[in-house]
């Protein structure tokens, strides 16, 4: 069922299986992660973090950590180099971490206070262990619920919207005939990726060389040289292979940390961040507690739609978890109105993670529809297809394609849905309780600028150059795929070098847009190159280059809704008695474009359910509020799936042209874990008639649930 339209052409590569090209490398090793790569000369930075969660620095006892062996320097604020602390960035203001080492203030626990530097790592450590930093603590607030008198309403921005409305909500809630009004609560989330976050820095020939693992090497080569006042042309950052980013890898502290330190000291600096400290300085998802009201007539049409996020941030940043922004794609009412509202506590800043906004939006919102259909008694796809609307329910743009009805007919039918009781806790097998749930996805097919050059060489290959992430996604390969079906040759033609901001600047892998972004490009140059290629023309020595630049085309691009879609389908098993909850089937269908590699695209669709399925079972920091810090802040302590937990995952995906697209390429890195946890959690009432409204759906959450419905069963017996 792969789409071939948009940039596919005759040779087919494109919506063929191919297993990555940089695979062998990576399984026998040969692969080097940035924190592998061996340079003469080379030293180690360790950060020191802060132990308390608000206050200032009073000292930082340097003096007998230097005497210590191998150690080179102690960076703190007191030494360390100036950097440019208001710039903009890609964010559109200084990133969160502009501050490092610039003042004695510590806005969070784990904040970096210092950075010791040795000739090897473990000197490093011994020394950051043994660095004595006193400080005048201050009382903190960690303490994060949606009834803050101090939540305010942000700024727009141009990533997130704060408000949307339309009509009156409160008459149209009061006329309608069925209402659900209900508080979905999900918790601190932690990407965390396998491969830390690593970079070496060095001055090589008057320019600042940096190794690092990240999502745009053009990102946060832009950055560093806004921090420490560079020229763009002096500053190279090089990514080849990314162990996993998931939005965590932009500019963290290692990478300005290492520059500090190289820069100071005029060799090679690796700083490597310890899984624990990437619990406070790499990002994570903010808390949410979300209210969603549905007023809907009897049938189930929508009159009323309220979506109102609270999440928090940070005191030394803005972040918005924009969890209510689906519903001003998914939903049309005659009221509508969607809001985010944050609150600043003294907590590390989150960050971009996985379906920023949609993952923990989908589980409130599908979650509410479910309790919707329910009041109504109408089937949950029924419910759906009623709701369907025709442009973008706020913006009143037409869709440039909107396939979500195939997903739930192909889903349906491929999950026997129609064979589905309605009625909960029907089913049992033994000590399980059994139900079946579903919900929709959607994530933003967005794009970004990107430039690219592709090189007809003389011995008859091809080589491509795009400054492209592959972050574990298998980038790298898609853009052989791409790049072959352009060119019109077989993929083992073609040659494709990313991860190097000397290539040029383009688009980050995030938010869905990398594939999109560099296939345009790639496709661009590669058109071109053609074109300038005559038939039977000898090739010279150093070949024959076509660059692109797509920031004129995306500029031109006419306004729609841009997304994809999906439909999520969950089987679970409930023991009520021990409160165990065990996902038996997951289904996902996709309407997201062309579909480059089937291979890869399955693994991302299929790791993004997985994650969704930790979400709604799982995944939870435990922020402690005496200390401000974490609990078990490693991932013994942060519980996820593991492969026992993991049952049958199946992804697929329908038809979905996407008509006067330059690309057809919609992106699916995210699009995956939408809608999972809601699924889930409608499968678990299905299951017990009872409603889990708060993430995850532990043991001790299915045991007090069943007590209760256990105890108002029994209540209601004796009083009829
Ligand atoms: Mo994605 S959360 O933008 O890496």
């Amino acid at each position: 069922m792969t789409t071939t339209t948009g940039v596919a052409a005759a040779t087919g590569a494109v919506g063929s299986a191919h297993t990555r090209v940089e695979g062998r490398d990576k399984v026998t090793g040969a692969a080097r992660y940035s924190g592998e790569v061996p340079f003469a000369g080379l030293t180690h930075g360790w950060l020191v973090l802060s132990t308390v969660a608000r206050g200032r620095i009073l000292s930082v006892e340097a003096g007998p950590v230097l005497a210590m062996p191998g150690v080179l320097t102690v960076l703190h604020h007191g030494n360390a180099p100036h950097v440019e602390t208001d710039y903009l960035g890609m964010l559109g203001r200084p990133n969160p971490i502009v501050g490092l080492f610039q003042h004695d203030r510590v806005p969070f626990a784990g904040w970096p206070v210092a950075l010791v530097v040795a000739e090897t790592s473990e000197q490093a450590r011994e020394a950051a262990e043994a660095l004595v930093v006193q400080y005048d603590g201050e009382p903190h607030d960690v303490a994060f619920h949606s009834g803050r008198s101090d939540a305010y309403t942000p700024q727009d921005t141009p990533m997130v919207r704060a408000e949307t409305e339309k009509g009156n909500l409160e008459a149209q809630l009061g006329s309608s005939a069925v209402v659900v009004d209900a508080e979905y609560t999900t918790p601190e989330e932690h990407h965390n990726p396998l491969e830390p976050h690593a970079a070496t820095a060095r001055w090589d020939g008057g320019r600042l060389d940096v190794i690092d693992s990240n999502q745009g090497s053009s990102w946060v080569a832009s950055e560093l040289a806004q921090l420490f006042s560079l020229a763009p042309a002096s500053v190279r950052v090089r990514s080849e292979h990314v162990g996993g980013a998931f939005g965590s890898k932009g500019l963290s502290p290692h990478q300005v940390a290492a520059v500090m330190a190289t820069t100071v000291l005029r060799r090679p600096v690796r700083v490597v961040l310890t899984r624990r400290q990437m619990f406070s300085l790499i990002g994570y998802r903010s808390p949410t507690a979300q209210r969603i009201r549905l007023g809907a007539d009897a049938d189930g049409r929508l009159r009323a739609f309220d979506h109102q996020a609270h999440s928090l941030t940070s005191s030394v940043h803005e972040f918005v978890e924009s969890s209510a922004v689906l519903g001003r794609v998914m939903y049309d009412a005659d009221a509508h109105h969607t809001l985010h509202r944050i609150v600043r506590l003294d907590v590390p800043t989150p960050t971009w993670m996985r379906a920023p906004g949609e993952a923990p939006g989908s589980f409130a919102l599908e979650s509410a529809l479910d309790e919707l259909a329910e009041k109504c008694g109408i089937d949950p796809i029924a419910l759906r297809v009623r709701n369907e609307p025709e442009t973008g329910p706020v913006s009143g743009l037409p869709f440039s394609s909107r396939n979500l009805l195939a997903c739930f007919e192909e889903g349906a039918r491929r999950f026997g849905w129609a064979d589905r009781d309605p009625r909960p806790g029907l089913r049992r097998e033994g000590r399980w309780l059994l139900g079946t749930g579903t919900a929709a996805a959607t994530y933003p097919s967005g794009v970004g600028p990107s430039t690219a050059a592709v090189t007809a060489e003389a011995d008859g290959t091809f080589t491509v150059r795009i400054n492209a992430a592959d972050i574990g996604t298998g980038a790298r390969t898609a853009m052989v795929l791409v790049a072959a079906d352009a060119l019109e040759v077989g993929p083992d033609r073609v040659r494709v070098r990313i991860a190097d901001s000397d290539l040029g600047p383009a688009m980050i892998a995030g938010g869905s847009t990398g594939t999109r972004s560099w296939a345009w490009a790639v496709t661009l140059a590669a058109k071109e190159l053609r074109e300038r290629l005559s038939p039977g023309g000898g090739i010279p020595p150093e070949g024959i280059t076509a660059r692109s630049n797509t920031a004129g085309a995306i500029g031109a691009l006419t306004e729609q809704e841009r997304h994809s879609f999906g439909a999520q389908f969950a089987e679970v098993a409930v023991d009520v008695d021990t409160g165990e909850v065990r996902v038996r089937r997951l289904l996902g269908i996709y309407a997201a474009g062309t579909i480059v590699n089937p291979l890869t695209a399955r693994s991302q669709f299929i790791g993004g359910m997985t994650w969704g399925l930790s979400m709604a079972l799982h995944e939870e920091a435990i922020r402690d509020l005496a200390s401000g810090g974490h609990v078990g802040a490693d991932l013994a302590g942060y519980h996820f799936a593991s492969n026992a937990d993991v049952p049958l995952i199946e992804a697929d995906w329908v038809e979905d042209p996407v008509p006067g697209d330059p690309v057809g390429i919609k992106g699916i890195g995210e699009i995956g874990i939408v809608g999972v946890a809601a699924a889930i959690a409608n499968a678990v009432w299905h299951a017990t008639g009872v409603r889990h409204r708060e993430l995850p759906i532990r043991p001790d959450r299915v045991l007090r649930a069943a007590d209760e419905a256990r105890r108002r069963a029994t209540g209601g017996a004796r009083s009829a």
